[in-house]
């Protein structure tokens, strides 16, 4: 059977993020273990650039914003009040022919029946609630009074530190307390690459309100965040805003959007943005018998502030990130014919290198000099990358298929040798026009850093 554009699209991906560098199979000598992934070399780049301009927006730009970094593993009472020990399932079938284990909304629904996605087996047994926190076990003895989890959300550690960071900050509502953290959830289907996996990071933001600021501030979030993915090199129109039904929406919440964005693999979830009301300082005021009241000094009243939380996966942004930039179009080889070009049309901000300086021969002692000195000029201020490996041409495809927006390039005329007035000065190349214009290397950093922010 052929294969979709967007199913090769979308194996073309996974392959070049393989290739490069970006993303491998954990434990890929073992076989791997399914729903968990390494960044590479660029993928860790990449990564980083993200959850740095989430921090920069979210905490270092705003007055209204402090930041934490919550310990992964937390008492089981905080599972046990926050309602994910009891309810943070999914509903899970078996296949009795072929042994699959099936989220229910996975079950092929025909003519009244039900059959197997994997086999087309009938047999399947009865919907049945999946937690999906892993467990594990705190210090030696390995029974009921040491379990725990690992954290399926970092959003719980904000709540229990609710009291501490409110007196520490000595912040006034509405105010929002942000982490960026791994989850894990034992998901009975990992797919889509790294879309759902088994451990993830998560960039959360708990913003505290009153209770009659709420639902403003939902559509407030709402826009903020939309805002950041364009920031980032999203396209807009591959961004849909979806208010979440009544009857899909957690039964505290008292509005939820989804963002979602068109992956090859379909229209999916990237964020989610919510209005919790006060359910989650009450479940643990509560449970702990300790107080998460705010005193409020205009109106002299006591009350547990309500929330609005914009909840964003890492990895799934950096998937979207990567699915946006790909690109192939057509540009000449070495000796002027048109061959395809493999792009990776990053927001300068995002990329994972800034720019390529390459020397135009590798043997010549005076070139390769200015090239190391252009290197040691930029590196304070950008990642870049030396490259004398190989015809110029095929340096610019390399960078080009990893996203580095720039190129500079070391010749003749930057030593001097054919018009005294070029020296000092080399090209700089954009990556997506493949325009290349005459800069003087003093002014290099200048230009570049104000072309990546
Ligand atoms: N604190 C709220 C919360 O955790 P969620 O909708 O379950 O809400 C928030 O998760 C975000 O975390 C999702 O929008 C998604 O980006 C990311 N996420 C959730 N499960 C994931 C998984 N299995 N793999 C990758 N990312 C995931």
């Amino acid at each position: 059977m052929n294969k979709s554009p967007d199913a090769q699209r979308m194996e073309k991906i996974v392959s070049l993020c393989k290739r490069r560098g970006f993303i491998f199979q954990s434990s890929e000598i073992y076989g791997g273990l399914s729903g968990c992934w390494d960044y590479g070399p660029l993928g860790v780049e990449l990564k980083r650039n993200l959850k740095n301009y989430w921090w920069h927006v979210i905490v270092h730009e705003r007055d209204d914003v402090v930041g934490m970094d919550g310990s992964i593993l937390m008492n089981r009472a905080v599972w046990k009040a926050s309602g994910h020990e009891d309810t943070f399932t999914d509903p899970m079938v078996d296949c009795r022919s072929c042994k699959a284990r099936l989220r229910t909304d996975q079950v092929i629904e025909k003519k009244g029946g039900r059959q197997c996605p994997n086999c087309g087996g009938k047999d399947l047994t009865e919907p049945r609630p999946f937690n999906l926190m892993f467990k594990t076990y705190v210090g030696a003895t390995e029974d009921e009074s040491s379990l725990t989890y690992l954290r399926p959300e970092t959003a719980q550690a904000i709540f229990v530190q609710f009291k501490n960071i409110l007196e520490v900050s000595r912040k006034k509502l509405p105010f929002g307390i942000a982490q960026i953290g791994k989850a894990f959830r034992n998901e009975i289907n990992p797919r889509n690459f790294t879309f759902r996996s088994r451990e993830f990071e998560q960039m959360e933001l708990e913003y505290f309100c009153r209770a009659g600021e709420g639902m403003r501030l939902l559509d407030y979030w709402l826009w903020e965040r939309l805002k950041f993915y364009e920031n980032i090199g999203v396209s807009r129109d591959k961004l849909h805003a979806r208010k979440v039904p009544d009857e899909e929406r957690a039964f505290y919440s008292k509005g939820t959007y989804d963002i979602e964005y068109d992956f090859p693999f379909g229209r999916q979830e990237l964020e989610g943005v919510a209005y919790r009301t006060d359910y989650d300082l009450s479940q643990h005021q509560n449970a702990s018998g300790k107080s998460l009241e705010y005193f409020d000094e205009e109106t002299k009243q006591r009350f547990v502030p309500h929330v609005v939380e914009p909840s964003a996966g890492v990895d799934r942004t950096v998937l979207a990130l990567i699915c946006e930039a790909y690109s192939e179009d057509e540009a000449p080889d070495e000796k002027g014919k048109m061959e395809t070009r493999l792009v990776l049309r990053f927001h300068p901000r995002m990329a994972p290198i800034k720019c390529g300086v390459f020397p135009l021969l590798k043997n010549n002692a005076q070139l390769v000099a200015k090239a190391k000195e252009i290197v040691d000029l930029l590196r304070p201020q950008m990642n870049v990358f030396y490259d004398e490996g190989g015809a110029i041409g095929r340096r610019y495809r390399r960078q080009d298929e990893i996203g580095t927006p720039f190129g500079v390039t070391v010749d003749f005329e930057t030593l001097g040798e054919k018009d005294a007035t070029l020296r000092d000065t080399v090209t700089l190349r954009d990556r997506d026009s493949m325009k290349q214009e005459r800069v003087a290397i003093k002014d290099l950093a200048g230009i570049i850093t104000s072309r990546i922010r």
